[in-house]
């Protein structure tokens, strides 16, 4: 089918036919369809959706795109994990080694920044050395000598999801059911785990605002999952405000390594452990979640996770030190400071304006292939929930071109909403979806 019949066929809100949605993928992975029909198709996919069946259509093309791999004779359960991307979202880098020191094998594609989300990739490519561009002769013996390793999706892997990720990130054609779900399950198909735990977010600064968006989301996730053999459970959890206190790529490794060694923020720290256990729990190898989250515990207060964290860089090239010594981690050279215009209870932060802060302070893309800058990202010096007098340091922004800083402060202000009353308390998981039905907290 010629692509402008496909773009059109869309357009106006027909359902597309799997082998018209095998061309596009074809198109996209051999260049065939020139980027404009590409983001023309997106944008229509975006308004018009996909029913399951074109989903799970476009979900087996991608992974077709590429090759599967073969993690058969690795030791251990082995469970994969997936966010479908926050502000202040490091979970993965601390999960991965957590839940291998409990014996779960944990093989992990992750992606680069997208819109005003942060990237796994482009976050540990902060750590001096580190690569996240192992073949998967290398993935497969980083997984059997230390049970983790986090690599970017190799050319083989689902190369039409790359392609489709880079486009989307600067078309503003993300925040989509279907062309998420494809994006995810295609990656997590072919990595080859067992079983999946994914990170659905839900919130201001979530692809997803609402709690229904992000249950259907769950669901057509968990449905393609199970389609295609793998245990799948999707966590609903909160993302309104920035997860802990870092956004930016080095500052979340120094957060990661204060999380490896049980001094991290309060509320990564509960969804970390949260997760952990879950994964645990769908490896098979503890009973329950109070029973996992106690290993979890143990795996960090022993030392096991912050040995494991350093193996898994040192694997990966990496500088180890960092672990010990997190200073040795790019510095920014520009710095401010953001204060409070008045007293009261900080009841809001809103994270999508915070994320783009840190993208306008150079830690994100604004068009494709765009390089990052490691350093830059925002502090958090209070959160919400605090109480502040006027004049309070609240943000610190770096960034090596002060000439970003100006426009950083407007917009950091903004996300701000600062009222007399405390905010009532939230938690961080709202729900979770699995082949068994829905569990609502
Ligand atoms: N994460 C992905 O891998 N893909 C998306 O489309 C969104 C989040």
């Amino acid at each position: 089918m010629r692509a402008v019949d496909i773009i059109r066929a869309k357009r106006d809100g027909e359902r597309l036919s799997t082998p018209a949605i095998a061309d596009f993928v074809q198109g996209v992975t051999s260049g065939a369809w020139p980027d404009y029909q590409i983001a023309a198709l997106l944008m229509a996919i975006v308004w018009r959706g996909m029913d399951a069946a074109e989903t799970t259509a476009l979900t087996q093309a991608m992974v077709d795109s590429g090759r599967r791999v073969d993690l058969s004779g690795l030791p251990g359960p082995r469970v994969g994990k997936h966010s479908t991307g926050g502000v202040g979202d490091k979970v993965s880098i601390v999960l991965a080694p957590i839940v291998a020191a409990c014996g779960v094998t944990v093989p992990k594609m992750s992606g680069r920044g997208l819109g005003h989300t942060g990237g796994t990739l482009d976050k540990l490519e902060a750590i001096p050395g580190f690569r996240t561009a192992l073949d998967l002769d290398a993935f497969r013996a980083a997984l059997a000598a230390h049970g983790c390793a986090i690599i970017g999706q190799t050319a083989d892997i689902a190369p039409a999801d790359k392609a489709l990720y880079a486009l989307r990130d600067v078309t503003a054609t993300i925040e989509s059911v279907p062309l998420i779900a494809a994006s995810v399950m295609s990656k997590k198909i072919a990595e080859g785990s067992d079983a999946l735990v994914l990170d659905v977010k839900c919130g201001r600064g979530a692809f997803m605002k609402t709690y229904d968006e992000a249950r259907a989301l769950a669901q057509a996730l968990v449905e393609i999952g199970e389609g295609a053999g793998i245990r799948t459970e999707a966590c609903i959890t909160r993302m309104d405000a920035p997860l802990g206190r870092a956004i930016g790529n080095a500052l979340e490794i120094r957060e990661c390594i204060d999380l490896v060694h049980g001094r991290g923020p309060a509320d990564l720290e509960a969804l970390i452990t949260y997760l952990a256990a879950r994964m645990l729990c769908l490896g098979g190898v503890a009973p329950a979640e109070d029973a996992a989250a106690a290993r979890v515990r143990e795996a960090v207060a022993s030392g096991a996770a912050a040995a494991r964290l350093a193996a898994m860089i040192a694997f990966q090239g990496g500088d180890a030190g960092v672990v010990a010594e997190p200073d040795r981690l790019p510095m920014a050279r520009e710095r401010a400071t953001v204060s409070s215009p008045r007293a009261g209870v900080i009841t809001q932060m809103d994270a999508e304006i915070v994320g783009r802060t840190s993208v306008v302070l150079g830690a994100g893309r604004a068009r494709k292939g765009d390089a990052v800058d490691p350093a830059a990202g925002v502090r958090l010096l209070r959160v919400v929930g605090d109480r502040i007098d006027a004049g309070d340091p609240i943000f610190e922004l770096h960034a090596s071109d002060a000439a970003r800083l100006a426009e950083a402060e407007t917009m950091v202000r903004s996300s701000l909403v600062i009222d007399d009353e405390a905010p009532a308390a939230t938690s961080v998981v709202l729900g979770r979806v699995s082949a068994a039905g829905e569990w609502r907290a």
